[in-house]
């Protein structure tokens, strides 16, 4: 018997999260990237769902992602990292992406220095997670669960 696909779950992480765990832990944690995509597919997988994971710290690695997500991923999870203060590219990317957007983020930028107050992501997210540290990671998984059984 072929069982069907499972919804999948585009994760997408921006510049200098590969370093997680060793970069600035006192900011974002010492959970490393590879936990945290492990802890999301752990997550995703209770829901039925998959989730493919990319890291660049190339801001048109991420928008190629989301074009080829079109159509053929159902959703999702992006941390862009500085890229989220300034990279409109990624904003029309998703803004072409016809499902849910969940925007994460380790710590809470809007509690941090005043540039990292705006994000050109938030505006085509259908919801953001700020502040949790890695858990945000999970909740966001929980949260494209609840969207996608609407
Ligand atoms: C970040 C916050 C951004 O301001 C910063 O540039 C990052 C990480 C976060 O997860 O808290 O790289 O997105």
């Amino acid at each position: 018997m072929t069982s069907s696909p499972r919804p999948t779950i585009l994760l997408l992480s921006g510049a200098n999260l590969a370093i997680l765990g060793e970069r600035e832990p006192e900011i974002y944690g010492t959970t490393t990237l590879a936990e945290i995509v492990e802890r999301s597919r752990v997550r995703a997988s209770a829901h039925d769902l998959d989730v493919e994971h990319l890291q660049s710290n190339h801001d048109g690695d991420l928008v190629d992602a989301i074009l080829h997500a079109r159509g053929r991923v159902d959703a999702i999870i992006v941390n862009p990292g500085a890229f989220t203060h300034y990279a409109w590219s990624i904003h029309d990317a998703l803004a072409s992406f016809e499902g849910p957007v969940i925007e994460v983020h380790l710590s809470n930028p809007n509690a941090r220095e005043p540039w990292r107050h705006t994000s050109v992501v938030s505006p085509v997210a259908t919801g953001t997670i700020a502040g949790l540290g890695a858990a945000g990671y999970e909740l966001a998984v929980d949260a494209i669960a609840e969207l996608l059984d609407r």
